[in-house]
């Protein structure tokens, strides 16, 4: 049953792929879509402009039918509201449950959702016994905390909040005072660097409220986020929950923006707007804005029905409580059908990614840092070097060249090979159609299918150790076939 859920998913992904690159060949710049060809869906709308949008939600209402319906159909990204919280995940310190977090993983990823995790670190909802740690004990506990529930969903997990929160209110720019605070000002770096060990494949966000607009917050956020980029502290996205009055901050566009230009990925990721006269046009303002910043890779609101939302009595969601689609609702989808941002191309043509393997969560690299034609591609543990940086080069009609920024290669299907297990060496560009590959999307993730033999780019024999060959074989959805990209440059 998944398998046909994603079979079909994927092949509405070609389709629409296919319709874009048809508009590119034939010249045309990518208009308002029409009414004929927009979508009926905000997952889908989404999608067609290289985004997700996404609906928090509860283990708890998993079971109702009303709100079950909504999600499959509407959503292509799920983030559980409570489930992956600390309190939750680890409610006695080294006894790990997972079975809501699990519920809401599953629920997402057989619907060929994103998920985003939520979160690993926050002053809130800890355990109690966290909450009675301090210094030494409480950060090992947490850097523990961070280690074990991002290891138990490696390879799953969209994006991580690793850490919620950390940032003070008011004028300061400073951090918040907290119990982890306490710890010392590198406990935010600590954690991001364990999440990074323990699931590559995840980008690794902060995720704050407040932080909406160009403000002190939002600035001292900005300035970390620039200390991590300089020191090489992991970090790929900055969240923005977005929990909306009855305005929004004139300049919320352009914060957005800030922030991707700093380098990292921007998401709107608990929205909701408290109903007034104007709460349609704050969501398709918020919509716009995120689809004018190229970097701005999805939207979650923050439940379904408003009857579902944690702001009791504010009806701040897109659905009524008898789950009847509100005039936001409409706003959203048609400045999503209307956006003209992302494009059709699914990358981005001038960046340089890192191809993180789903199943071992390693790198392709150029084995060895050779630079000659033949030599073999493996993967390696993740190191960001130059040997394990990628461009995708247009080939048009939707395919692409993978060019080393080691040494200006290609990744190519050695000899033309069509068979099974032929090997992907580097070669030099000839735009060969064995070395292009066409781009499919699983669950956010991809698939590169090389054009020549049809074949799926793997880590031979689902291999986790350094070295492991990466070579064609026929596309089967192996998790050792799908690859994260990880913008680096
Ligand atoms: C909220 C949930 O919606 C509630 O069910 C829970 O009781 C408290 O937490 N910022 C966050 C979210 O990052 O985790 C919070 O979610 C809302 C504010």
């Amino acid at each position: 049953m998944i398998d046909m859920v994603r079979r079909g998913r994927r092949r509405w992904w070609k389709a629409s792929l296919a319709a874009g690159a048809a508009a590119l060949i034939a010249g045309t710049t990518l208009a308002a879509a029409s009414p004929a060809d927009a979508a009926s869906t905000l997952g889908a709308s989404a999608a067609a402009k290289g985004r997700y949008f996404g609906a928090a939600i509860a283990a708890g209402r998993l079971g109702d039918s009303t709100y079950t319906r909504i999600l499959t159909t509407e959503f292509n990204a799920v983030t559980p509201e409570n489930e992956m919280k600390w309190d939750a995940t680890e409610p006695s310190q080294g006894t790990f449950t997972y079975t809501n977090g699990d519920r809401i993983l599953n629920q997402g990823l057989s619907n060929g959702s994103k998920v985003r995790g939520h979160t690993l670190l926050w002053h809130a909802q800890q355990p109690g016994w966290a909450q009675s740690l301090s210094g030494t004990a409480l950060r090992n506990a947490a850097i523990n905390h961070v280690t074990q529930v991002a290891s138990h969903y490696r390879g799953k997990i969209y994006a991580w909040d690793v850490v919620n929160e950390a940032f003070a209110d008011g004028g300061s720019g400073g951090r918040r005072d907290s119990n982890l605070q306490r710890t010392g000002n590198d406990w935010i770096e600590a954690a991001f660097r364990a999440a990074r060990t323990a699931d590559p494949g995840a980008k690794l966000c902060y995720n704050d409220y407040n932080t909406d607009g160009v403000n002190a917050k939002s600035t001292g956020v900005l300035n970390m986020v620039k200390d991590f980029k300089a020191r090489g502290v992991p970090i790929d996205c900055v969240g923005f929950q977005s929990h909306l009055g009855t305005g929004i901050p004139g300049d919320y566009q352009a914060n957005l923006q800030r922030f991707a230009d700093a380098g990292v990925d921007v998401q709107i990721t608990e929205l909701d707007v408290a109903q007034a006269s104007n709460q349609a046009n704050i969501y398709a303002a918020v919509t716009n804005a995120c689809l004018a910043v190229s970097r701005c890779t999805g939207i979650t609101v923050w439940g379904i029905r408003d009857s579902d939302s944690w702001r009791t009595g504010e009806n701040p969601l897109l659905f009524d409580n008898s789950g009847n689609k509100k005039a936001a609702y409409t706003a959203v989808l048609n400045a999503l059908n209307a956006g003209t941002g992302g494009g059709t191309s699914p990358v981005d043509t001038s960046a340089w990614y890192v191809l993180v393997n789903r199943n071992s969560g390693k790198a392709v690299d150029v084995y060895n840092l050779v630079t000659t034609d033949g030599a073999r591609i493996t993967q390696w543990t993740r190191n960001n070097g130059n040997q394990q940086q990628w461009q995708f080069v247009d080939s048009g009609g939707g395919y692409y060249r993978l060019k080393s920024r080691l040494s200006g290669k290609v990744l190519d299907v050695y000899n033309k090979s069509t068979a099974d297990g032929g090997a992907i060496v580097q070669w030099t560009d000839n735009n060969g159609t064995n070395q292009q590959f066409s781009i499919q999307d699983i669950d956010g993730y991809i698939q590169l299918i090389n054009r020549n033999s049809g074949k799926a780019m793997e880590v031979q024999g689902a291999s986790t150790a350094d070295g492991g060959n990466i070579v064609q074989y026929a596309d089967w959805n192996g998790t050792n076939q799908q690859w994260q990209l990880s913008k680096v440059g």
